[in-house]
């Protein structure tokens, strides 16, 4: 049997496989929140904050990979009392997610694949550690948009260096030249695993925050 990669260099090599991804959160899934409170994670309580200021009306948020449920315990905690539906691709982790009680549904869904939903079906969506392993940036930020009502907003997270990879900012110009979506910030390189994946080098990443459509900024952008 040939001996599984530690989690901190399975989790920098990034899979891109989802049944290799699913089957490693599975395991993963009890001990998650553990350790990444260990390896005092930023990315959840960030991206919670960014939503609530920029759209305090939200009614529902969907959370795309959103594994054990961190990001929606963090919009719990900032005061979010809209519809939370969580998607991820490890049953288990949607389990431990389901128990913590934020979401009112969560559903197994292959991020590579189309989502679930109709087109403008929620307010707001976030997408926190997910992206790596998400190669298709554009297919899959195209889809983000698709399901978010105009003048909603969506924030996501991509490691830097798969930024520059992936060529991230080429995606986000060319969604806003097509009035897909109007980027509000950009911030980045900035703390996302600052103790590295528990005795890794430092991770930082870019916080993506953008509204739907082609809109002029409001008060709260
Ligand atoms: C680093 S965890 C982040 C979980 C949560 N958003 C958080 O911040 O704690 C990455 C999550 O992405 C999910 N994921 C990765 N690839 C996926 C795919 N193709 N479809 C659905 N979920 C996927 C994993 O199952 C895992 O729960």
């Amino acid at each position: 049997m040939v001996p599984e990669v530690p989690i901190g260099d399975w989790l920098h090599q990034g899979s891109t496989d989802p049944d290799e991804v699913a089957d490693r959160y599975d395991e993963w899934a009890q001990g998650y929140d553990d350790d990444l409170v260990t390896w005092n994670y930023q990315a959840p309580a960030v991206v919670a904050d960014s939503v609530v200021s920029r759209h305090p009306d939200a009614g529902s948020v969907l959370d795309v990979g959103c594994g054990t449920g961190l990001v929606g315990r963090a919009l719990r905690a900032r005061g979010f009392t809209g519809r939370l539906l969580g998607l991820d691709i490890s049953q288990a982790s949607l389990d431990v997610a389901r128990q913590g009680g934020a979401y009112d549904s969560v559903e197994q869904a292959d991020l590579q694949q189309p989502l679930p939903l109709d087109d403008d079906s929620v307010d707001a969506l976030v997408c926190v550690g997910v992206m790596t392993y998400l190669p298709e940036v554009e297919a899959v930020w195209r889809e983000f948009a698709r399901v978010v009502r105009p003048g909603g907003v969506l924030v996501t997270t991509q490691r830097d260096d798969l930024w520059d990879a992936r060529d991230c900012q080429s995606v986000v110009d060319r969604l806003a030249a097509e009035g897909i979506w109007t980027p509000l910030e950009i911030a980045g390189p900035a703390p996302y695993l600052p103790d590295g994946y528990g005795g890794t080098p430092e991770v930082d990443c870019y916080y993506l925050t953008a509204r739907v459509g082609g809109s002029e900024p409001t008060a709260e952008d």
